[in-house]
Protein backbone atom coordinates (compact mmCIF):
# COMPACT_ATOMS: atom_id res chain seq x y z
CA UNK A 1 0.00 0.00 0.00
CA UNK A 2 1.92 3.19 -1.23
CA UNK A 3 0.37 6.29 -0.03
CA UNK A 4 1.07 9.88 -2.14
CA UNK A 5 0.79 13.17 -0.50
CA UNK A 6 1.70 16.09 -2.42
CA UNK A 7 1.50 19.79 -2.18
CA UNK A 8 2.95 22.93 -1.62
CA UNK A 9 5.04 24.23 0.97
CA UNK A 10 3.27 24.67 4.85
CA UNK A 11 0.25 23.51 3.23
CA UNK A 12 -0.01 20.64 5.66
CA UNK A 13 1.26 17.82 3.88
CA UNK A 14 3.65 17.01 6.23
CA UNK A 15 1.65 16.33 8.73
CA UNK A 16 -0.81 14.61 7.37
CA UNK A 17 1.91 12.04 6.09
CA UNK A 18 3.44 11.52 9.13
CA UNK A 19 -0.11 10.91 10.77
CA UNK A 20 -1.14 8.58 8.17
CA UNK A 21 2.05 6.53 8.38
CA UNK A 22 1.60 6.46 12.26
CA UNK A 23 -2.07 5.18 11.56
CA UNK A 24 -1.66 2.78 8.78
CA UNK A 25 1.55 1.22 10.30
CA UNK A 26 4.05 2.23 7.60
CA UNK A 27 6.89 3.57 7.18
CA UNK A 28 7.23 7.54 6.30
CA UNK A 29 10.02 9.86 3.43
CA UNK A 30 9.58 13.26 3.91
CA UNK A 31 11.40 13.57 0.37
CA UNK A 32 11.66 17.43 0.90
CA UNK A 33 14.29 16.54 3.13
CA UNK A 34 16.23 15.13 0.43
CA UNK A 35 16.14 18.29 -1.73
CA UNK A 36 16.99 20.35 1.85
CA UNK A 37 20.19 18.32 1.93
CA UNK A 38 21.23 18.84 -1.70
CA UNK A 39 20.84 22.66 -1.17
CA UNK A 40 22.02 22.74 2.02
CA UNK A 41 25.32 20.48 0.91
CA UNK A 42 25.74 22.84 -2.11
CA UNK A 43 26.49 25.89 -0.58
CA UNK A 44 28.42 23.85 2.19
CA UNK A 45 30.30 23.07 -0.88
CA UNK A 46 30.81 26.58 -1.94
CA UNK A 47 28.81 25.67 -4.78
CA UNK A 48 25.69 28.02 -6.15
CA UNK A 49 22.43 25.54 -6.47
CA UNK A 50 21.32 27.75 -9.55
CA UNK A 51 24.03 25.83 -11.46
CA UNK A 52 23.23 22.49 -12.48
CA UNK A 53 26.63 20.86 -11.78
CA UNK A 54 26.88 22.28 -8.53
CA UNK A 55 23.76 21.09 -7.22
CA UNK A 56 24.19 17.56 -8.80
CA UNK A 57 27.64 17.62 -6.97
CA UNK A 58 25.92 18.62 -3.84
CA UNK A 59 23.60 14.84 -3.89
CA UNK A 60 26.16 13.06 -2.96
CA UNK A 61 25.71 14.07 0.59
CA UNK A 62 26.20 12.46 3.86
CA UNK A 63 23.66 10.68 5.51
CA UNK A 64 24.19 12.54 8.82
CA UNK A 65 22.80 15.96 6.92
CA UNK A 66 19.64 14.95 7.09
CA UNK A 67 19.89 14.95 10.87
CA UNK A 68 21.06 18.80 10.87
CA UNK A 69 18.35 21.10 12.31
CA UNK A 70 19.32 23.71 9.74
CA UNK A 71 17.58 21.68 7.05
CA UNK A 72 14.24 22.71 8.23
CA UNK A 73 14.58 26.78 7.88
CA UNK A 74 12.99 28.52 5.39
CA UNK A 75 16.37 29.52 3.98
CA UNK A 76 17.37 25.87 2.87
CA UNK A 77 13.73 25.57 1.46
CA UNK A 78 14.82 28.18 -0.80
CA UNK A 79 17.74 26.25 -1.48
CA UNK A 80 16.16 23.23 -2.18
CA UNK A 81 13.45 24.91 -4.53
CA UNK A 82 16.54 26.31 -6.59
CA UNK A 83 18.07 22.95 -6.56
CA UNK A 84 15.32 20.87 -7.29
CA UNK A 85 14.36 22.23 -11.02
CA UNK A 86 17.39 20.54 -12.35
CA UNK A 87 16.62 17.08 -14.36
CA UNK A 88 19.91 15.80 -12.87
CA UNK A 89 19.05 16.39 -9.32
CA UNK A 90 15.93 15.05 -9.86
CA UNK A 91 17.32 11.90 -11.42
CA UNK A 92 19.87 11.21 -8.76
CA UNK A 93 17.09 11.61 -6.15
CA UNK A 94 14.98 8.92 -7.85
CA UNK A 95 15.68 5.47 -7.18
CA UNK A 96 16.10 6.08 -3.18
CA UNK A 97 12.31 7.55 -3.09
CA UNK A 98 11.64 4.53 -5.49
CA UNK A 99 12.82 2.09 -3.48
CA UNK A 100 11.25 3.55 -0.78
CA UNK A 101 8.23 3.47 -2.19
CA UNK A 102 8.48 -0.18 -3.11
CA UNK A 103 9.15 -1.58 0.52
CA UNK A 104 7.32 -4.93 1.31
CA UNK A 105 4.03 -3.42 2.80
CA UNK A 106 4.01 -0.22 1.80
CA UNK A 107 5.06 3.19 2.53
CA UNK A 108 3.94 7.40 2.94
CA UNK A 109 6.39 9.76 0.84
CA UNK A 110 5.24 13.29 1.09
CA UNK A 111 6.54 15.95 -1.18
CA UNK A 112 5.69 17.34 -4.94
CA UNK A 113 5.41 15.23 -7.36
CA UNK A 114 5.03 11.32 -5.61
CA UNK A 115 1.93 10.60 -6.83
CA UNK A 116 3.09 11.30 -10.11
CA UNK A 117 6.68 10.51 -10.80
CA UNK A 118 7.85 8.56 -7.98
CA UNK A 119 4.97 5.92 -7.13
CA UNK A 120 2.09 6.89 -9.96
CA UNK A 121 0.82 3.60 -8.90
CA UNK A 122 -0.37 4.56 -5.15
CA UNK A 123 -3.38 3.30 -4.42
CA UNK A 124 -3.97 6.53 -2.65
CA UNK A 125 -2.61 9.83 -3.87
CA UNK A 126 -3.73 12.88 -1.23
CA UNK A 127 -2.90 16.96 -2.92
CA UNK A 128 -2.97 18.73 0.11
CA UNK A 129 -3.90 22.58 0.00
CA UNK A 130 -4.05 25.82 1.02
CA UNK A 131 -4.51 29.50 0.52
CA UNK A 132 -1.09 31.54 0.86
CA UNK A 133 -2.33 33.39 4.16
CA UNK A 134 -3.48 30.05 5.96
CA UNK A 135 -0.06 29.52 5.00
CA UNK A 136 2.13 32.03 5.70
CA UNK A 137 0.21 32.51 8.90
CA UNK A 138 0.93 28.84 10.00
CA UNK A 139 4.84 29.21 9.27
CA UNK A 140 4.87 32.83 11.19
CA UNK A 141 3.17 31.22 14.20
CA UNK A 142 6.02 28.03 13.95
CA UNK A 143 9.02 30.82 13.44
CA UNK A 144 7.38 32.82 15.93
CA UNK A 145 7.48 29.64 18.56
CA UNK A 146 11.25 29.13 17.72
CA UNK A 147 12.23 32.61 17.96
CA UNK A 148 12.73 34.08 14.81
CA UNK A 149 11.70 37.65 14.31
CA UNK A 150 10.49 37.49 10.74
CA UNK A 151 6.83 39.70 9.21
CA UNK A 152 4.11 37.96 7.81
CA UNK A 153 4.60 39.92 4.65
CA UNK A 154 8.14 38.46 4.18
CA UNK A 155 7.30 34.82 4.60
CA UNK A 156 3.88 34.87 1.98
CA UNK A 157 6.70 36.73 -0.46
CA UNK A 158 8.87 33.98 0.36
CA UNK A 159 6.01 31.32 0.08
CA UNK A 160 4.64 33.05 -3.36
CA UNK A 161 8.17 32.90 -4.77
CA UNK A 162 8.90 29.15 -4.05
CA UNK A 163 5.35 27.99 -5.38
CA UNK A 164 5.84 29.34 -8.21
CA UNK A 165 9.34 28.08 -8.66
CA UNK A 166 8.11 24.83 -7.68
CA UNK A 167 4.61 24.64 -9.82
CA UNK A 168 6.81 26.32 -13.42
CA UNK A 169 9.90 23.92 -13.57
CA UNK A 170 9.51 22.21 -16.63
CA UNK A 171 10.92 18.64 -14.96
CA UNK A 172 8.32 17.30 -12.56
CA UNK A 173 6.35 20.60 -11.60
CA UNK A 174 4.27 20.63 -8.48
CA UNK A 175 0.62 19.35 -9.88
CA UNK A 176 -1.97 17.31 -8.73
CA UNK A 177 -2.07 13.53 -10.14
CA UNK A 178 -5.54 13.12 -12.00
CA UNK A 179 -6.92 10.41 -9.69
CA UNK A 180 -5.66 12.81 -6.68
CA UNK A 181 -8.25 13.33 -4.04
CA UNK A 182 -7.68 17.39 -3.14
CA UNK A 183 -7.44 17.55 0.65
CA UNK A 184 -8.04 21.82 1.59
CA UNK A 185 -6.82 22.23 4.92
CA UNK A 186 -7.09 26.66 4.82
CA UNK A 187 -10.08 26.12 7.65
CA UNK A 188 -9.24 22.85 9.30
CA UNK A 189 -7.59 22.32 12.60
CA UNK A 190 -4.51 19.87 12.47
CA UNK A 191 -6.97 16.72 13.71
CA UNK A 192 -9.50 17.95 11.38
CA UNK A 193 -7.14 17.69 8.61
CA UNK A 194 -5.72 14.42 9.52
CA UNK A 195 -9.22 13.16 9.86
CA UNK A 196 -10.16 13.76 6.33
CA UNK A 197 -6.88 12.53 5.11
CA UNK A 198 -7.59 9.14 7.18
CA UNK A 199 -11.09 9.05 5.50
CA UNK A 200 -9.78 9.34 1.71
CA UNK A 201 -7.22 7.15 2.22
CA UNK A 202 -10.08 4.54 3.55
CA UNK A 203 -12.47 4.83 0.83
CA UNK A 204 -9.46 4.82 -1.92
CA UNK A 205 -8.58 1.79 -0.47
CA UNK A 206 -11.72 0.00 -0.09
CA UNK A 207 -13.07 1.03 -3.85
CA UNK A 208 -9.56 -0.37 -5.47
O1 LIG B 1 8.44 20.13 1.09
P1 LIG B 1 9.64 21.01 1.37
O2 LIG B 1 9.29 22.45 1.66
O3 LIG B 1 10.55 20.45 2.43
O4 LIG B 1 10.48 21.00 -0.02
C1 LIG B 1 11.58 21.84 -0.24
C2 LIG B 1 11.79 22.03 -1.75
O5 LIG B 1 12.21 20.80 -2.34
C3 LIG B 1 10.53 22.43 -2.51
O6 LIG B 1 10.39 23.84 -2.59
C4 LIG B 1 10.72 21.80 -3.87
C5 LIG B 1 11.62 20.62 -3.63
N1 LIG B 1 10.94 19.31 -3.67
C6 LIG B 1 10.73 18.75 -4.91
O7 LIG B 1 11.04 19.37 -5.91
N2 LIG B 1 10.16 17.51 -5.01
C7 LIG B 1 9.79 16.83 -3.90
N3 LIG B 1 9.26 15.60 -4.03
C8 LIG B 1 9.98 17.41 -2.62
C9 LIG B 1 10.54 18.66 -2.53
Amino acid sequence: MIIAVDGPTASGKGTIAKALAAHFGLPHLDTGLLYRAVGRQCVLNGGNPDHPSDALAACAFPESLLLDPELRSEATGGLASRASVHPAVREALYDRQRRFALQPGGAVLDGRDIGTVIAPEAIAKLFVVASVDARAHRRFLEMHAHGRDVSLEEIAADLAARDERDCSRKDAPLAAAKDAVVIDTSTLKREEAIAAAIAAVDALTQTA
